[in-house]
Parts: C-alpha cells; structure tokens; sequence
C-alpha cells in the first residue's frame, strides 16, 4: 500500500483526477464528505488530505510515502526528500512585485514582505541586496500598500490580486509547479511501486500537457 500526501483544494483534486487516469482510482474519495484518508486495497494506495504546506512535512516524515508538494514549499523547507516528477499543473511564478513606478535605491537596506523568507533571502543574496525580510502570513500585497514594505516576494498566477491592489511584477524569482516527491525510505523499501506510479503518472503528465491542460 502507498500512502500519499494529497494538498487539500483545487490542485489536489486535479492531481487525483490525473492519478486515477493513471490507474490509481479511489471511489470513496470522490464522495461529498469530510473525512480526510481513504484507500483503494485493490490499486494499492492510500491517500489523505492535507494542507498544502504540509504535504512535504508528512512526507519527510514518512508519516506518507509520497505526496504532490508545490516547488514553492520545497524551495522554502528543503525538506529530504525525493523529487521524482514534474507534474506540469499548479504552474505559477515566484515574483518580486510592487508599485510599478518603484526604484531601487541600493544606498537603503530594502524591506521585503513575504511568506517565503528563505526563497526571498536567497534570491536576494545573490544580487548581494541588503534586505529587511518581513514574514507574513498572507494578505501580503497589504505590505507595500501600507507601507509596511517597499516590495513583496510572492506567487503569482493571474496576476489578478496583484493588478487590483495595484502592484505590478517587478522582477521574477523563478517559476513554480507541482512535484511528486518521496520519502526516501519509502523509496528504498517499495521501489518497484513507486517507479511504476512514477511511470503511469508521467505518461499522464504527456498526455495533459500535449491538451494544453493547466488547471
Ligand atoms: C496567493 C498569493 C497571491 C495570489 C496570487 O495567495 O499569495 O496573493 O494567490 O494569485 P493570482 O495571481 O492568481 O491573483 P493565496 O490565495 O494563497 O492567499 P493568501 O493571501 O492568504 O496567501
């Protein structure tokens, strides 16, 4: 049996979709209520619900053997695991964004709000940028708005929120998606499995991609 991290919403539920077309289906999942793990015996999988920072959690600590995690969160944990696919879908770009007239004065230390301080640092390390990181939780394009920070470091998928609060993307980070990733234990003890999930998934991934399917 493999156990798998699903992220709660919408990039979960497209992610089973893709595994049940690989051969991974699991009908009690698909029924309108709130629990929160369910299996299939005879696909040989388990899968459970969990917030979307906390796929990578569960799966460091093999509490899952796999799970669909955002490279967002892997960049910003660097959790041991394994990256084993590319799943193509969740696409989004990590983003330094603010007023659109603003300049850059290198002589002040810069104030950055994000959720992704160790994204943030990094990107601004080597630009050797000296930079306030300012963590918040969310609502972040409140930050420059308010004057709380100069910029934000944040994903963007539209570009929706941050066009109506009226901040523009002013540099990007880098680009972001979805991965299925691996406790490496698990990955030694049900090798077999796991590569041939990896297999069928994969194949999934072509097939949605050649449709040109994003969610
Ligand atoms: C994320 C992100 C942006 C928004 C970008 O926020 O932090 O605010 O989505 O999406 P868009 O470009 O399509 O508008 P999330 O919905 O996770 O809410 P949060 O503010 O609580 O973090």
């Amino acid at each position: 049996m493999l156990n798998i991290a699903l992220p709660k919403g919408r990039l979960g539920e497209h992610v089973y979709r893709m595994l049940k077309q690989a051969g991974y289906p699991c009908p009690a999942l698909e029924q309108p209520d709130r629990r929160l793990i369910f299996e299939n015996t005879e696909a040989g999988v388990r899968y459970f619900w969990v917030k979307p920072h906390d796929v990578t959690i569960y799966v460091e600590r093999g509490a899952a053997d796999l799970g669909i995690a955002g490279k967002d969160i892997i960049l910003e944990y660097s959790p041991e695991l394994y990256e084993l696919l590319d799943l193509k879908t969740g696409i989004c770009r990590m983003c330094v964004a603010g007023p659109s007239d603003f300049r850059d004065d290198r002589r002040t230390v810069l104030r950055v709000a994000t959720k992704f301080p160790r994204i943030a640092g990094e990107f601004y390390a080597g630009k050797s940028r000296d930079v306030e990181l300012i963590k918040l939780n969310g609502s972040i394009e409140l930050a420059p708005i308010l004057g709380l920070s100069d910029v934000i470091v944040d994903i963007v998928e539209t570009g929706r929120t941050l066009a109506e609060n009226g901040l523009s993307v002013l540099e990007e980070v880098c680009p972001i998606s979805a991965r299925l990733v691996a406790n490496p234990a698990a990955y030694r003890f049900q090798r077999d499995e796991i590569e041939a999930l990896t297999r069928k998934l994969g194949k999934e991934v072509n097939v949605q991609t050649a449709r040109g399917g994003r969610i």
